[in-house]
């Protein structure tokens, strides 16, 4: 990769924004980006198809070290294989978010995926986008750019309603946006800024704004 390392840290409740916003920062800075949410997606998807309980907290642990799991780092292409078998697609599937929480919250399951986290920062030469919900504060705590990128719970139902093709009920999308956040913070906090790590309300923000007004605190604070 070309350019100096440059680790830009993003993150955020559901339907902030910070996936469409990160990947099209990456572009431009010609960074990495990595989804970590896609990995804890990918682990929940795997014990579902393998059988394994995803209430039993060692086997979740067991397969979170165990699986073969290979994610894009290239903003341009999208692609999360589980032993070989692309699951891009169906790691979106709403059986999915619904049953993400669960391996969210075993801790073993994090270390290992914050550990492959570092990893894939590390093998991007640390010139990287990288988002999830403990990014700024766990994955890259000395990341040069931290963020935490808000929006109003309005703004973020409405996004969330438009990215699921405008077909779910406001009921549902709560379900799907509210109590999955109100069950991840209970392992980390993605609604307060830690300590150096800038807020960006996104609310009024379009996806270019959002992406411009990220560029500047990078270049504000990597200069
Ligand atoms: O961003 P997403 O909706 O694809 O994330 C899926 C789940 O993974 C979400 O419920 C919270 C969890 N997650 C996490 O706990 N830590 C991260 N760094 C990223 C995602």
């Amino acid at each position: 990769r070309v350019g100096k390392p440059l680790v830009v840290a993003i993150d955020g409740p559901s339907g902030s924004g910070k996936s469409s916003v990160s990947r099209e920062v990456a572009r431009r800075l010609r960074a990495a980006y990595l989804d970590t949410g896609a990995m804890y997606r990918a682990v929940t998807l795997h014990c579902m198809t393998t059988g394994v309980d995803l209430t039993d907290s060692p086997a979740v642990e067991s397969a979170a070290r165990t699986i073969d799991l290979d994610i894009s780092t290239s903003p341009d292409q999208e692609s999360v294989l589980v032993a070989g078998s692309d699951v891009t697609a169906a790691i979106r599937e709403p059986a999915v978010s619904s049953a993400v929480s669960a391996v969210a919250t075993t801790m073993g399951a994090r270390a290992e995926l914050i550990r492959r986290q570092q990893a894939l920062i590390a093998g991007s030469g640390h010139r990287i986008v990288a988002e999830g919900r403990d990014i700024t504060t766990v994955v890259a705590p000395d990341a040069q750019v931290r963020i935490l990128l808000t929006a109003t719970e309005e703004a973020r139902l409405r996004r969330r309603g438009d990215q699921l093709g405008g077909t779910q009920s406001e009921e549902q999308l709560k379900r799907q946006v509210t109590e999955r956040d109100a069950k991840d913070s209970t392992v980390v906090d993605f609604q307060q800024a830690a300590d150096g790590v800038v807020t960006l309300d996104s609310s009024e923000l379009d996806l270019d704004q959002t992406v411009t007004a990220v560029l500047e605190i990078v270049r504000a604070v990597a200069n």
